[in-house]
């Protein structure tokens, strides 16, 4: 059975089926067409950590192809109420499709080993799948040539870059991490990359201005993210340099867009003038997890696990 816990779970092939899906459903969508492909189907979502765009873009996805969702929160006891090799299973014989937000990466590996239905990762501490499809599917939107684009993140070596690096990765795009050097990526981990790219494309600079020079997307996301604020203080004074502000944009590519998961912290990560700007594209990033989604959805129901 297949799952999606990272990119590097799929092809470059199967990244672009996706993406082809994903484009598709968004103009069906928006010329009032919802297919009933998940009739009958149950979407459970097991969410340990706070949610608005994933939780909301999977409910509505589920609804909109004819299907039916779950939110299953702290309740159904995940790693508290019985063991795993009972809670898996039997959670996931009811359902066609299981999505996990959770604090460790560790425990979704674990629950595809159990699980009966596939299992789509909706964040954990080490990757975000779902919104490197977004990312991507926006980029798409918004370039002239993908095989020409060049994309920064700006700040912290976290879940949000990381799936970012990998799409990047098996898309064939420039990809450069700007982070001091103890938020940057493994070395072992770059050097996977672009062993698997066959080419230098995924970088890292201790330099912020140099990180951004000729990238057509700017990415970065919060300091601190989930399950680290404990942290927050350390973060706040290892980063400062690496804020995305107009100055910033200035040293990127003329046509240079600003991208962003969200939530942000105006004023930490970004400032309010990038965030409001008109090469600003978070409104359209975050709307994209519906219809990435979709695309993901499909092909892991209806074809990869067909
Ligand atoms: N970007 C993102 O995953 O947002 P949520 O945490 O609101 O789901
Ligand atoms: N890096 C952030 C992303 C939130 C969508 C976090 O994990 O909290």
């Amino acid at each position: 059975m297949r799952h999606v816990l990272s990119l590097l779970d799929l092809s470059t092939e199967e990244i672009t089926r996706v993406l082809a899906l994903s484009a598709q459903y968004k103009r069906d969508l928006k010329a009032g067409s919802r297919p009933s492909v998940l009739a009958n189907n149950t979407l459970g979502l097991l969410f340990e950590k706070p949610s608005l765009r994933t939780r909301v873009s999977f409910e509505t996805l589920t609804t909109q192809l004819g299907g039916n969702s779950l939110f299953l929160g702290d309740d159904v006891g995940w790693g508290k109420r019985e063991p795993v090799q009972d809670f898996m299973p039997i959670l996931t014989s009811y359902l066609d499709l299981l999505v996990i937000r959770a604090k460790s990466h560790a425990a979704v590996a674990e629950a595809c080993e159990y699980s009966r239905c596939p299992i789509i990762n909706g964040l954990t501490d080490v990757s975000h799948p779902c919104q490197a499809l977004a990312d991507m599917l926006t980029i798409q939107e918004h370039t002239a040539d993908i095989n020409k684009t060049k994309v920064a993140f700006l700040g912290d070596g976290n879940n949000v870059s990381y799936s970012l690096a990998v799409i990047c990765c098996k898309l064939g795009i420039e990809f450069t991490l700007g982070a001091p050097v103890n938020y940057q990526f493994d070395a072992a981990l770059i050097e996977d990359l672009n062993n698997h790219a066959g080419k230098e494309l995924i970088r890292q600079s201790e330099d912020p201005v140099a990180s951004v020079k000729d990238a057509e997307f700017v990415f970065t996301d919060v300091w601190t993210s989930m399950g680290q604020e404990a942290e927050t203080k350390q973060r706040l004074a290892d980063l400062k340099d690496y804020q995305v502000n107009t100055e910033l944009m200035s040293k990127a590519a003329s046509n240079a867009q600003f991208m962003h998961c969200l939530p942000a912290r105006r004023g930490e990560e970004v400032t309010s003038d990038v965030i409001e700007s008109g090469s600003s594209l978070i409104i359209e990033e975050a709307e994209n997890r519906l219809h990435a989604q979709k695309g993901l959805v499909v092909w892991l129901t209806q074809e990869a696990n067909a």
